[in-house]
């Protein structure tokens, strides 16, 4: 399948490149960035990640894109999307972001999801996108928010996380295609 790229005003949503790597690792062992995760990554499990988004984007055509910014070029994180097989509502393919610190409050995750989404609709024709984070992540919340997702109230405690642990209940998202027009 030919690799598909997306743009936006300000972005490219793209293939993974090997020089992406160095900030991807910095971005994922950052405890701002990891807040609302177990655990940040070691620079191993961060190219690890990546190299399982490069392959899908290879293989599909999708994943969780490399975004980067048109005017500089500068990779600033991931968006996009993917189809986690494990959670209680599978299958479901979700809309999902995690940027560099230095590029957060500009509006860029929310362009790139808006691009994501109009991908998930208008190419891969899928009905329904959701999103979901701790209930505690506010910040990915008001993305979702922006984007027209409405929060469904089906809490669920995320399968990998203990769930005695104060991040595994997840809020879940949700918008149809027709929402999205
Ligand atoms: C979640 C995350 C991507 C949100 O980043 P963000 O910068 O808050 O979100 P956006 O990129 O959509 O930017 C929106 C902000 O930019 C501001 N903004 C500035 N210029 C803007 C523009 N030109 N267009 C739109 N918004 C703009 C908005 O007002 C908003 O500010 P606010 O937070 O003060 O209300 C980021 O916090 C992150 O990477 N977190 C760590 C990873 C994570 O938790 N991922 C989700 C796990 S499920």
């Amino acid at each position: 399948m030919n690799t598909k790229e997306l743009e936006t005003d300000r972005l490219c949503l793209r293939q993974w490149r090997d020089d992406d790597l160095r900030v991807f690792a910095e971005l994922n062992s950052d405890p701002v960035v990891m807040e609302y995760f177990p655990k940040c990554l070691e620079r191993a499990e961060s190219d690890s990640l990546a190299d399982t988004c490069k392959q899908l984007i290879t293989d599909r055509g999708w994943s969780f894109w490399a975004a980067s910014l048109k005017e500089s070029g500068a990779f600033i994180g991931f968006v996009g999307l993917h189809d986690p097989a494990y959670l209680p509502f599978s299958p479901c393919v979700e809309v999902g972001w995690r940027l560099h610190k230095n590029y957060w409050g500009q509006g860029y995750a929310t362009e790139a999801a808006n691009a994501s989404l109009r991908f998930a609709f208008e190419e891969l024709h899928l009905d329904e996108v959701v999103s979901f984070t701790t209930v505690r992540n506010q910040r990915s919340r008001s993305v979702m928010e922006r984007l027209g997702m409405t929060n469904t109230g089906n809490n669920f405690n995320h399968p990998k996380i203990e769930p005695d642990h104060p991040l595994s209940e997840h809020v879940l998202y949700k918008i149809t295609k027709s929402d999205w027009r």
